[in-house]
């Protein structure tokens, strides 16, 4: 069983909840939603006060989610205006470049008038509420200004992550039939350039073979390296921003209009349009910023993950900036220049809340200790972790070399589809357990159910679901709402299913166990085990491809491929090599096989269904737990594929 780390009197010290706290307001969170939300709403500037607070159903075929509806507010004027009217010099953004010797502080009243100047220039191009807009830039300073500029004038924004292929940002133009893009000359990543614009150009081409059109594009200057500029598209927002006023009246949006659409991978299908609203999310993120990470004004906070992700939208650029906080972007790597990075920025900016994700700390606990005990670190005072499982060998080098025992560590488990954190420790009020994300915050109740959907009690392992709605939750998939009820209630009716497994120990703590879906989770890149299919079978020579995840010390999860090809082709090591590659280039780099195994044949059931379960063995290397096989059409394959799978130890 695993140690429990008593809150520690200098966490409490000074902390904003106690546990007792924690355990009231929790309790009139779910007995009294309407009564807690209605109350803490009151942290956002409303136009119009709601007079309604929550109107929510989970219902088989009537699914509606529905919070602070008649309210009326603009989220960039929460996240910006009211910080610079009490305080315009405080610093609102710390930017932090690829390379060591590039930083900036932005204060609020400068990130307010860069967001003005945004939003005209995209209302002078033609942009208009409703509109989607789709930002595919780097860690810069101008993605967080995009997003604002959107939100200011009602736009709906789709930001797309800089490592995606132009084939994947085709796909999301086309979904979300976005017209205008804002992007980057290039991007810089560990001293390596990324052609930002020119994917732009490719995916264009390839949208509108799609059907849909690109009328616009906004460049930012960041390298200066050559790019192609088609006059009367391509438009540079240095040269723009000059052209336009300095403020912006925010556009006044309902509660329930969206802000927000981030693509997301599931088990089947295409990635998903997730869409959020205004009210609930932006009051969600920033309730969680602040209670989760305990932040406290004055203070420096840092996200590691990209803007290109849930984490970024929610806790870099929403959450904190809603709370007046100063978050800091880094463009960069962990490992660049060197492992030492990520605490020399510590240092240099004094950094007090630092968040980032599993695979982070496994790469550089790989690394020994020296690069972390080289730096201070004292102004460190509380760590998260998101995006995966941490293994508790993570998690208590985390505790005992980065935060040395000082900083309590929030482990946060949540989900592009859950707007922000769901079940999560709290700094001061909760006592730890490496490797679980303990207690639900207010207003969440998850629940454990088996195959069958019944609810499971005490101590017990099974599927994550969660019983009623909270704020933040995610309101549709953009342009399918069908879809977005099949996937999240028609499992387990009436409750919002995660895809995640979880275990709750004797103490009512949670552990989450990871997905129980064919969904992927490498580096805490999730991706559907059918897109890097369907991508592998896009290749000439594949004739079919199944893909699974193994266990893998860094990643978390790597990614095992299956792959059958068309008669007469021969799987060389020339040809695996092409196969990655094509992969990469079909989806992005972070998408790219780690073993690729060719097979005569897969393991299907008589009626044509691939047998994962056998699959996952067999990648995982335990060839002695397969299973019954004896529904197999074909037993015989399993035996070559056992013979020659990629991971034998
Ligand atoms: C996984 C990222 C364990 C989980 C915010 C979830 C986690 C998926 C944790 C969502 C955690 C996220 N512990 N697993 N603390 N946080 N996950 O949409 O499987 O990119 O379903 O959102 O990541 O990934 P997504």
């Amino acid at each position: 069983m695993a140690e429990t780390i008593a809150v520690k009197d200098a966490w409490a010290a000074g902390a904003s909840l106690s546990d007792a706290d924690y355990r009231a307001w929790y309790e009139e969170s779910v007995t009294d939603p309407e009564g807690f939300w209605g109350r803490h709403a009151g942290r956002l500037d409303w136009v119009t006060p709601f007079t309604k607070v929550k109107n929510t159903s989970f219902a088989p075929g009537n699914v509606s989610i529905k919070w602070f509806e008649d309210g009326v507010l603009n989220a960039s004027a929460n996240c910006l205006d009211r910080h610079a009217a009490k305080d315009g010099g405080r610093t609102a953004i710390i930017f932090e470049g690829d390379d060591p010797g590039e930083s900036r502080r932005i204060s609020y009243a400068e990130v307010l008038e860069e967001v003005c100047r945004m939003a005209n220039v995209l209302k002078a191009e033609g942009v208009r509420k409703g509109d989607r807009v789709t930002i595919y830039l780097p860690m810069i300073p101008e993605a967080a200004y995009a997003m604002l500029a959107c939100a200011r004038i009602g736009a709906v924004h789709s930001v797309v992550f800089g490592g995606f292929s132009p084939d994947s940002l085709a796909g999301r133009l086309v979904d979300a039939t976005s017209g205008f893009v804002i992007t980057a000359d290039e991007g810089v990543r560990g001293g390596r350039k990324v052609p930002l614009k020119a994917n732009v150009d490719k995916a264009i081409a390839i949208a509108e073979k799609g059907g849909q059109k690109v009328g616009k594009v906004l460049m930012v200057r960041r390298t200066g390296g050559d790019v192609a500029v088609e006059p009367g598209r391509d438009l540079w927002w240095h040269e723009r921003r000059e052209a336009v006023a300095p403020t912006c009246a925010p556009e006044p949006m309902g509660a329930e209009d969206p802000l927000f659409i981030l693509y997301t991978s599931g088990s089947t299908g295409k990635p998903k349009g997730v869409l959020h609203t205004t009210g609930g999310y932006l009051l969600y993120a920033a309730m969680t910023h602040a209670h989760v990470f305990d932040y406290r004004p004055g203070e420096v906070y840092w996200c590691t993950a990209d803007v290109g992700w849930v984490t970024g939208h929610s806790y870099i650029v929403y959450g904190p900036l809603a709370n007046g906080a100063t978050t800091l972007m880094f463009e960069g790597v962990p490992t660049y220049p060197d492992a030492g990075r990520l605490w020399q920025v510590v240092d240099k900016h004094q950094v007090n809340i630092f968040y980032t994700a599993p695979t982070a700390i496994r790469a550089l606990m790989g690394a020994g200790d020296e690069p972390v005990t080289r730096a201070s670190r004292r102004s460190l005072r509380v760590l998260g972790t998101v995006g995966e499982p941490i293994n508790p060998e993570a998690w208590l080098w985390y505790y005992r070399v980065v935060g040395e025992e000082r900083c309590p560590i929030v482990d946060t488990w949540w989900q592009t589809e859950t707007g922000g954190i769901l079940i999560t420790p709290l700094p001061g009020a909760t006592a730890l357990k490496p490797g679980s994300a303990t207690r639900p915050f207010f207003g969440v109740r998850p629940e454990l159910v088996d195959g069958e959907g019944k609810p499971l009690d005490g101590a017990a392992e099974g599927n994550l679901c969660i019983a009623d709605s909270w704020p933040g939750q995610m309101r549709t998939v953009y342009g399918d709402h069908e879809r977005f009820e099949q996937t999240y209630f028609s499992t387990y009716k009436g409750k919002y299913f995660t895809g995640d497994g979880a275990r709750r120990d004797g103490d009512g703590y949670w552990w989450i166990t990871g997905r129980v879906d064919d969904v992927l989770n490498v580096s805490g890149h999730r991706m559907g085990t059918a897109e890097i299919e369907s991508a592998l079978v896009s290749h000439p020579k594949v004739s079919e491809a199944a893909v699974v995840g193994y266990p893998h010390d860094v990643k978390g999860q790597g990614i095992y491929c299956y792959v059958t090809l068309m008669k007469g082709e021969e799987g060389t090591e020339e040809l695996r090599r092409e196969l990655v590659l094509h992969v990469r280039g079909e989806i992005g780099p972070f998408a790219a096989p780690d073993k690729i195994q060719f097979a005569p044949g897969l393991p299907k059931t008589r009626s044509g269904k691939i047998m994962r379960r056998i699959l996952r063995k067999i990648a995982e290397d335990e060839p002695g737990a397969l299973g019954d096989t004896s529904t197999l059409a074909e037993p015989a394959v399993v035996e070559d594929l056992v013979a020659n799978r990629q991971n034998k130890r």
